[in-house]
């Protein structure tokens, strides 16, 4: 699975957006260790407050499939003219995952020109998570 590749996984996840009340489709997609992509896209609700990001769908589909860590690279995409950035929700859902696995994956923030590279540690120092709890 190349940069590219995982890229475009997550741009065919936003194409299944909903997001009526935004109109701002985010795709997500995860790569794992044993090379499977798990992909997500953010879900919306009239009740706005209650409407998930994509990578939270993603993660949760991925735990729903047994996933407990191996999580090596996520990509993001959103319509906007700069790269986007994961919100802070899900930087501490993605590191639960990270942190089952004892990863730090690297998070392709993708714009219309150009994809940050940063890895999930940097996005979130200092995090609270499975570990913190033992
Ligand atoms: N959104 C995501 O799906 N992921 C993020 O990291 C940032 C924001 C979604 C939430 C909402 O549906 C829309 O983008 C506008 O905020």
């Amino acid at each position: 699975m190349t940069e590219s590749e995982l890229i475009a996984a997550a741009r065919t996840a936003a194409a299944q957006s909903y997001s009526p009340y935004s109109s701002f489709p985010v795709g997500a997609a995860l790569l794992f260790d044993d090379g499977s992509v798990v992909t997500g896209t953010n879900i919306e609700n009239a009740s706005y407050g209650l409407g998930l990001c994509a990578e939270t769908v993603a993660v949760g589909r991925a735990m729903a499939d047994g996933k407990r860590g191996g999580l090596v690279q996520v990509a993001v995409t959103g319509p906007g003219a700069e790269p986007i950035t994961p919100c802070g929700r899900c930087r501490q859902v993605l590191n639960e995952l990270a942190q089952l696995g004892g990863t730090d994956p690297e998070v392709l923030c993708v714009g219309p020109d150009a994809v940050n590279r940063v890895k999930l540690s940097a996005l979130l120092p200092h995090a609270f998570g499975p570990a913190s709890l033992v």
